[in-house]
């Protein structure tokens, strides 16, 4: 197949959607942030979400929120909530005022601080977790906690994550290449998850925990 051909298509039968990765960050007035989904990755997200109908989502790496917003429109429309994690305050302020302006922010609980700090301290159930986080090595160093903080039946959805086979040699990423790989092989190891990894976006692996 040709994906250039294919994803020009598919993105041409999406355009007249009211949320688009250009139109969210165009509005937003902060122009410094860590990039945010695809539009193809944040329609995933909300199909995924309409057909699960998780009550509670873990979005680790908020930005300025366009997946955030993404998904919590998707979640309102039953009254799901979500709690997102960054530890860059000025993206998380400007992220608050983007999930005002999208009439979303009763959905949304930002939490300000690092990841492998708040991460393994959770108690709490989640039903969707979505793995995003700048720092490419907490995706294996959080794997655990993750699988541990789902639910039954539950979600774990990540971006980026053929970055092994897509980051070009020249970018000197071999660090992250190494760790998402570490971090694919043992989602497909998994013996408590079913999963896969669509090439959409940079690679979006998706996970479900075994009943
Ligand atoms: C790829 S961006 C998130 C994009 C967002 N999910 C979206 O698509 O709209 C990754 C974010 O992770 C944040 N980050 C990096 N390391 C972190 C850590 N240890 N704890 C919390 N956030 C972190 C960065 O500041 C950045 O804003």
């Amino acid at each position: 197949m040709n994906f250039k051909k294919a994803h020009a298509y598919i993105e041409s039968l999406y355009e007249k959607r009211k949320l688009t990765q250009k139109k969210y960050t165009e509005v937003t007035e902060l122009k410094d942030f860590g990039p945010v989904i695809d539009d193809d990755v944040a329609r995933m997200l909300q199909v995924l979400i309409t057909l699960a109908k998780p009550r509670k989502v873990l979005e680790i790496g908020t930005s300025v929120g366009f997946s955030t917003a993404s998904m919590a429109k998707a979640v309102k429309v039953y009254g799901g909530k979500i709690t997102t994690i960054e530890f860059d305050a000025k993206v998380a302020e400007q992220a608050k005022k983007n999930f005002e302006r999208e009439m979303v922010a009763g959905q949304i609980e930002v939490r300000i601080g690092d990841a492998c700090d708040i991460i393994p301290m959770l108690k709490e159930d989640y039903d969707l977790i979505f793995q995003d986080v700048g720092d490419k090595e907490l995706y294996a160093a959080l794997f655990d906690d993750c699988v541990r903080l789902l639910n039954p039946g539950g979600l774990l959805v990540a971006e980026d994550t053929l970055f092994p086979i897509t980051l070009f040699p020249a970018f000197k990423c071999e660090k992250m290449r190494e760790t998402l790989a570490n971090f694919n092989k043992r989602v497909a190891d998994c013996p408590l998850l079913e999963s896969t990894l669509l090439p959409i976006g940079d690679g979006f692996t998706v996970a479900v925990k075994r009943w």
